[in-house]
C-alpha cells in the first residue's frame, strides 16, 4: 500500500536446511520414551544442540544432565544424537539402568569402523574438533592411546608416526567438507600407507547444507545461519559463507537479529543448521518482515529423503 515504506529485501532461503534424519530420530526417541515410560525421562547431554528443542522436551518431562551419575537408578535415560564413549553404556549396564541410545546411525557407523580399524592393528588418526561430544564419543570407542585427534594441517605435520606404521583415518560427521579434504590430502601425502573410508565420514546432511549455502552466499550481502554456538554443523555453515567473501552471522532466535545488520543489505541469505527447527526459520522471516518488504526465494540444491529407524525397544 502507499503507506508501506518498508524497503524491499530479497531473501534467499537455502534448501536443504534445518533438521536432518538423525535429529528427527533423536527427538522422536525422547518423545516416545516419555510416552512409553512416563516422565521424567533423563537425557544425557543436550539431545541435539538446540535450546528451543531442549526446552520443548523439558516442558514434556525430559530432564537433561551431563553425566550418568546424575540419573537415579530407577529412571530411564536417553543418550544424545552425538554418541557416547563405550564407558557410558558400560556404566549404565553396571547400574542396570534402562537406557535408549539416540546416537545417530551415521555416527554409530563411524564407531563400528573405529573398532574394525583397531582389530586390524591400525592406529587411528581421527579428524575432528577437540571437546565436541561426538569426538569424545568416537574416541571413546577404542582403547586410549590407539587414536589421535587431528584438527589442523599443523597437527598433521607434527604427527610422530612413520611410513612403516599401520595407520587409518576417520572423521567427525559434521566437519567442513573443504577443510577435511585438505586434511585427508595432507595425511595421504605424509603417510601413503594410510587407509580410510571410501568417502569421508561427513554425513549427507552436513555436506548438503554446506553445498546449499555455497549457492546462496555469492548472491547475498549477508547470510544468517540459525543454530547454536555449540552446534558444529551450524558453525561450519557460517564459515562456508565467509569463505566465499560474504558476511555471515550465527543466530539462535529471531530476537538475536540487530536491525542495524540490515543497513545496506538488499539480498539476504538464510539457512539453518541440522539441529534447528523450521519454526525458527519462519520466526526469522516474520521478524525481517517487520522492517522490510520480504520477497522469499528458496534455492533447492538437493532433495533429501533420509529416514532412520527407531530403536526396537520403542516400537514394540
Ligand atoms: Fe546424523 Fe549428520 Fe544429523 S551425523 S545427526 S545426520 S548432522
Amino acid at each position: 500500500s502507499s503507506s508501506d515504506h518498508r524497503l524491499p529485501l530479497k531473501l534467499l532461503i537455502a534448501a536443504p536446511r534445518g533438521f536432518c534424519a538423525g535429529v528427527d530420530r533423536a527427538i522422536e526417541i525422547v518423545e516416545r520414551a516419555l510416552e512409553k515410560y512416563g516422565a521424567p525421562v533423563y537425557v544425557r547431554h543436550e539431545i541435539v544442540h538446540n535450546r528451543y528443542v531442549v526446552d520443548a522436551l523439558k516442558a514434556k518431562g525430559a530432564i537433561f544432565v551431563e553425566e550418568l551419575d546424575e540419573v537415579p537408578d530407577d529412571a530411564p535415560v536417553v543418550f544424545s544424537a552425538h554418541g557416547v564413549p563405550k564407558s557410558v553404556p558400560a556404566e549404565a549396564d553396571r547400574r542396570k539402568l534402562l537406557y535408549v541410545d539416540a546416537t545417530c546411525p551415521l555416527v554409530s557407523k563411524v564407531h563400528r569402523q573405529a573398532e574394525r580399524q583397531i582389530e586390524k592393528g591400525q592406529h587411528i588418526l581421527f579428524i575432528g574438533h577437540e571437546g565436541h561430544p561426538e569426538v569424545i564419543g568416537t574416541m571413546g570407542q577404542v582403547p586410549p592411546g590407539q587414536i589421535t585427534l587431528v584438527e589442523t594441517l599443523a597437527d598433521v605435520a607434527a604427527l610422530p608416526f612413520t611410513q612403516d606404521d599401520a595407520l587409518s583415518f576417520l572423521t567427525q560427521t559434521t566437519l567442513s567438507v573443504d577443510d577435511t579434504e585438505d586434511l585427508i590430502t595432507a595425511l595421504k601425502a605424509r603417510y601413503p600407507q594410510i587407509v580410510g573410508p571410501k568417502a569421508e565420514d561427513i554425513c549427507y546432511a552436513t555436506s548438503n547444507r554446506q553445498a546449499a549455502v555455497k549457492r546462496i552466499a555469492p548472491a547475498s550481502d549477508l547470510v544468517l545461519v540459525i543454530g547454536a554456538p555449540n552446534s558444529s554443523n551450524s558453525v561450519r555453515l557460517v564459515e562456508v559463507a565467509e569463505r566465499l567473501g560474504t558476511d555471515a552471522r550465527l543466530i539462535q532466535r529471531a530476537s538475536d537479529i540487530d536491525p542495524s545488520w540490515l543497513e545496506g543489505v538488499g539480498t539476504m541469505g538464510l539457512t539453518a543448521g541440522a539441529s534447528a527447527p523450521e519454526k525458527l526459520v519462519r520466526e526469522v522471516v516474520d521478524r525481517l518482515s517487520e522492517w522490510r518488504l520480504v520477497q522469499e526465494e528458496t534455492l533447492v540444491s538437493a532433495e533429501e529423503n533420509m529416514i532412520f529407524k527407531l530403536p526396537r525397544q520403542l516400537t514394540e
